[in-house]
Order: structure tokens, then C-alpha cells, then sequence
């Protein structure tokens, strides 16, 4: 069984100590990229795509891409919608085949928040097995149409955690903990991994009920992604270091081969650099060997 949501594969991550990389696609080549290394690593896998390229594509081409792939693949792989914040795309995606949902209302008050997320935890788990992530407090940085500016990021209260996902039962939680969308502008960002360890501590200490997810991934220092893991991260996402992977190996092949026309050539070299990136972040996650 490839076909899986998001909760299932991370509520096994955190009993193992160890948590899922969750990478941003724009297409076909990133999408075979990702799952190449995850079957290669025997890992489980979350394929995301943010909103601008699910619309560009289309969610029936995204969902017929990952099942052709998916289904074929011995490793779990689910399908995120990433940073959505608009309620009807989020229902169409679910309607079409995604597997795990963001709604992100992170940039509401604090009670349409609420209502906007369990709105979309209500639908999706009245369609089928999806799981729904919601954020509270926000991420620096950009990522595709969200915006925050770093002085504006907010992190995420502990308390009002606990709150917020009893109250719109969400299945995996995303807090602000100071990890930023892009490229980290210090060497040594500023992230506050006791927070994230006091919310995962607070929401599964007694039984694991609501996954926590780190965004941000681009960036991070090895040791502190080895910090975040051990503070109950159970998602990373990375979006932004496979969109330079993929732009600078293309740029890379076409500089070496100008006088070359061959398509495939360069599909091919950019879906090698994709995949070894996507191995290079199992084996930060440690979840290599445990699909
Ligand atoms: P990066 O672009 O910094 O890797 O962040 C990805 C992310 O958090 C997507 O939700």
C-alpha cells in the first residue's frame, strides 16, 4: 500500500525517533526525482506542491502523476497540498485525490483561524483518509503566494497550541518556531527548538495525537535539524533548495553541452542532481530503511 496520508507515515516517524521529508515538486521530473530516492532509501515520502503549480497543472494531472507513481512505488508516498488559504481549493484538492491537506490561515486572527481550519478538517475527513495540516504563528520568508516579512513572523504560543488543535482537530500541526521559507539570511537562525519540544510534549506526551511538522528546511544546519528531530519534528518540508537544484543543474548541463539538443539529456541530469538532494535529506531524517 503506497497510497498514504500524512498522519499515518509521521505518527510511525515519531515512535522511531526518526521524520519524513516532505519536498516541494513543480513537476513531473521532481515528482519521479523524489520518489526514485525515497524507493532508493526505502523511505516513506511526502510529495507537496504549493498552490501555483497545482493550478498550473492541474489537480487531476497532479493526483493521475501520483498515482501512476505511487502506486508502483514499495515505499508510502502521500500527496500534500502545501499553504493553501483558500477553503474551495482546499475541498477540490481533497475531491481529487490529494492526501494531505494544508489550510494555512496562519494570517488571520487567531479565531477565524480556527474556523477556517476545522472547516477544512470538517470536509476532509467526511470525503475519505485525508489528513489536514494547519499552522499557527508564521513563518518568515516567502513561499510561493504566502508573504511574511522576518519582523512580522510570529511564533507559536504552547498553550494556545494545545488549544487550537483540540479545537479544530487537525491531524498534523504546524507551529511557528522561527524557521523561515528561503534562504536563511544568518548562518545561525535563530530557532527556538524548546518550544517545539514543549508543544510536542504538551499535544503527545500522552500518546502520540497530533504529529508536529518544521518548516523551513532549506538552510537549516545539519545540528539543527538533528535538534529539531530529537524536539518531536516528524515533518520537514523543503521546497526552495529543489528549486535550485533543478535551475542550477539545468543551468550546469546547458553551460557544458551549448551545442547539444537533446531534451532528454538534461531531464536526465536534473532528475540525478533532484534525487541524490532528496537522499541527502533521508539520511539527515534518518528515516532511510523504515518504509
Ligand atoms: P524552504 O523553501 O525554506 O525549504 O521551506 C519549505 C516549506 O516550508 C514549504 O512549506
Amino acid at each position: 500500500m503506497s497510497i498514504v496520508n500524512a498522519k499515518e507515515i509521521m505518527v510511525e516517524a515519531l515512535k522511531g525517533k526518526y521524520a519524513v521529508g516532505a519536498f516541494n515538486v513543480t513537476d513531473l521530473l521532481q515528482f519521479e526525482a523524489v520518489i526514485d530516492a525515497a524507493v532508493e532509501k526505502k523511505a516513506p515520502v511526502i510529495v507537496q506542491t504549493s498552490v501555483k503549480p497545482s493550478k498550473f497543472l492541474g489537480t487531476k494531472m497532479m493526483v493521475a502523476i501520483y498515482r501512476t507513481l505511487a502506486e508502483s512505488a514499495p515505499v508510502p508516498v502521500c500527496l500534500h497540498l502545501d499553504h493553501c488559504t483558500e477553503i474551495d481549493y482546499c475541498k477540490k484538492c481533497a475531491d481529487a485525490g490529494y492526501t494531505n491537506i494544508m489550510i494555512d490561515a496562519s494570517k488571520q486572527p487567531y479565531e477565524e483561524n480556527i474556523r477556517q481550519t476545522k472547516e477544512v478538517v470538517d470536509y476532509c475527513h467526511s470525503v475519505g483518509n485525508i489528513s489536514v495540516e494547519g499552522e499557527l504563528g508564521t513563518v518568515g520568508g516567502v513561499e510561493d503566494q504566502i508573504k511574511v516579512a522576518e519582523d512580522e513572523a510570529q511564533l507559536a504560543n504552547p498553550q494556545q497550541s494545545v488549544e487550537f488543535v483540540e479545537r479544530t482537530g487537525l491531524d498534523i500541526f504546524a507551529p511557528a518556531i522561527g524557521t523561515a521559507h528561503g534562504v536563511y539570511k544568518t548562518k545561525n537562525p535563530k530557532i527556538d527548538w524548546d518550544r517545539l519540544a514543549t508543544i510536542n510534549k504538551m499535544i503527545n506526551g500522552n500518546g502520540i495525537k497530533t504529529p508536529l511538522v518544521v518548516h523551513g528546511g532549506t538552510g537549516l544546519p545539519e545540528d539543527y535539524i538533528k535538534k529539531l528531530l530529537a524536539a518531536g519534528g516528524a515533518k520537514f518540508n523543503v521546497s526552495t533548495e529543489l528549486k535550485h537544484t533543478l535551475i542550477d543543474a539545468k543551468y550546469e548541463y546547458i553551460c557544458a553541452h551549448r551545442d547539444e539538443y537533446d531534451p532528454g539529456k538534461i531531464d536526465v541530469f536534473v532528475r540525478d542532481a533532484t534525487r541524490k538532494a532528496v537522499m541527502h535529506w533521508i539520511d539527515m531524517l534518518e528515516s532511510a530503511g523504515k518504509a
